[in-house]
């Protein structure tokens, strides 16, 4: 017999479940370290723009695909368009997507979760000492197996409860859980520390001649990452909708819940770097380096409440990744749940190993470089791009009017809006962000 797809059970428990695949550890590990070596305002700014213009129109339509077609992002295509459909390439594009992103994501989760017990030991030494941890960690392949082996193994437990009783279940628990502690975390930096106002002006106050061309691509690209668009997670998260209102309003709850958690954990995190007079542009270090030095000052009860928040964020968004993988599976292969998510887990686990082992080293874009960096950058500059500028152009020109306007849910001047968005605007910023991925384009350094 098979095995019914599974629904959310409520709307509430979809909007935190999509959250919880938005906010993860985009939001608080590289929002924060990317708008401190980008020199902060001006950065957000765009980054705000480029959310608004490409992330919620790609939001909306990924969720549109999702919902009517109730299929997995791959099966989605077809479902809209025709039987093999050429479209499907997208889906199976943003399958391959999953198995790279998770496989690193599990890495760095694994890093986090690791940091909740260094920080429960505490924080101590020498800024070097401290900073030497992170070495320490990352450079040591058992270690960072065994952590990315933890990770992997709760995102598994999780997803193999299924639709219900994983994926909405523990979003529940955890996203209030996450937002609890950020809220202190922020609270305490704005009005218990003296860097509170300077990094408000930081994030806030735009400073335009730090703004290089490069900064505006990094903003969108970072856009698509954030909120988890471009490979089939919001199209599958949406393929277990029923009800038929409110695309519209939940893809901007999603994308403004997305935001605000980003800029709350920059308020948070920049308080104490300006508090303790550090540098902003701190890169990768900023949150495994940087803020365990200021953690030796704060005590535990900052530390260890900040790196629980960090492996939270990152579960909820990891179940999403495996999840599109596993869906598939479970549609067209006839797999049951357990198998599905048994054995793809157990293989993205085994690519993980390659980034949880540092060591190992091949040359890519003219030297040498760990897996982790190499798969970073091909899914975010140029997976996730590709697969959102093909969505992008599959709902502006392929999918019937009529499918579109209803899932919609009006023909109005919103609609209308949309719709210029996605056949004109949107893709073409997408467009850009591919060429400058390639190095095609004259004006960026
Ligand atoms: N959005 C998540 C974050 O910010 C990561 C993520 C989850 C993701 N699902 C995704 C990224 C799908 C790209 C595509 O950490």
């Amino acid at each position: 017999m098979l095995e019914s797809r599974g629904n959310w059970s409520t709307k509430a428990g979809f909007i935190l479940a999509a959250s919880g695949s938005a906010i993860g550890l985009g939001n608080i590990w590289k929002f924060p370290y990317i708008t401190g070596d980008y020199g902060g305002g001006a950065f957000v700014l765009v980054y705000l723009i480029c959310v608004a213009v490409i992330g919620l129109p790609l939001m909306i339509s990924e969720l549109i695909v999702g919902r009517r077609s109730q299929k997995n992002a791959v099966t989605a295509f077809e479902k809209l368009h025709r039987e093999n459909s050429p479209w499907k390439i997208v889906g199976w594009l943003g399958v391959a997507s999953g198995f790279i992103i998770l496989s690193f994501y599990s890495v760095v989760a694994g890093w986090a979760l690791a940091y909740i017990f260094k920080a429960i030991v505490g924080f101590s030494g020498t800024a070097e000492q401290i900073t030497g941890q992170f070495g320490g960690l990352a450079g040591n392949a058992s270690d960072s197996v065994m952590w990315h082996t933890l990770f992997m193994g709760m995102t598994i437990a999780i997803v193999i409860g299924g639709v219900k009783g994983g994926l909405e279940r523990w979003s529940k628990i955890l996203m209030p859980s996450l937002f609890i502690i950020l809220f202190g975390l922020m609270t305490y930096g704005l009005f218990f520390t003296n860097g509170g106002m300077q990094a408000v002006s930081f994030l806030f106050k735009p400073d335009f001649s730090k703004l290089t061309s490069e900064a505006i691509l990094s903003a969108m690209g970072h856009a698509f990452f954030t909120l988890s668009l471009g490979m089939g997670a919001m199209i599958t998260y949406g393929s277990y909708l029923k009800t038929q209102e409110g695309i519209l309003k939940d893809a901007i709850i999603i994308s403004f819940l997305d935001t605000l958690i980003a800029l709350m954990a920059g308020i948070a995190i920049f308080s104490l770097v300006f508090h303790y007079g550090m540098e902003p542009g701190q890169s990768v270090g900023l949150i495994f380096k940087t803020l365990p030095v200021l953690f030796a000052e704060t005590g535990r009860w900052i530390s260890v409440p900040f790196f629980i928040l960090l492996t939270f964020a990152a579960l909820t968004s990891a179940i999403s990744i495996l999840e599109v993988v596993v869906a598939y599976f479970i549609d067209e292969k006839h797999w049951s749940r357990k198998k599905a998510t048994l054995l793809l887990g157990g293989i993205i686990y085994l690519v993980g190993i390659l980034s949880a082992v540092g060591k190992w080293t091949v040359p890519f874009r003219g030297s040498d470089q760990g897996f982790l960096d190499i798969f970073d950058y091909i899914s975010t500059n140029y997976m996730l791009p590709i697969g959102g500028f093909l969505t992008c152009l599959y709902v502006a020109y392929v999918v019937d009017e009529k499918i579109k306007q209803s899932e919609f849910g009006s023909s109005g001047a919103l609609y209308m809006t949309l719709s210029i968005l996605l056949r004109f605007v949107t893709p073409v910023a997408v467009f850009i962000v591919i060429l400058n991925g390639l190095d095609l384009l004259p004006f960026v350094e």
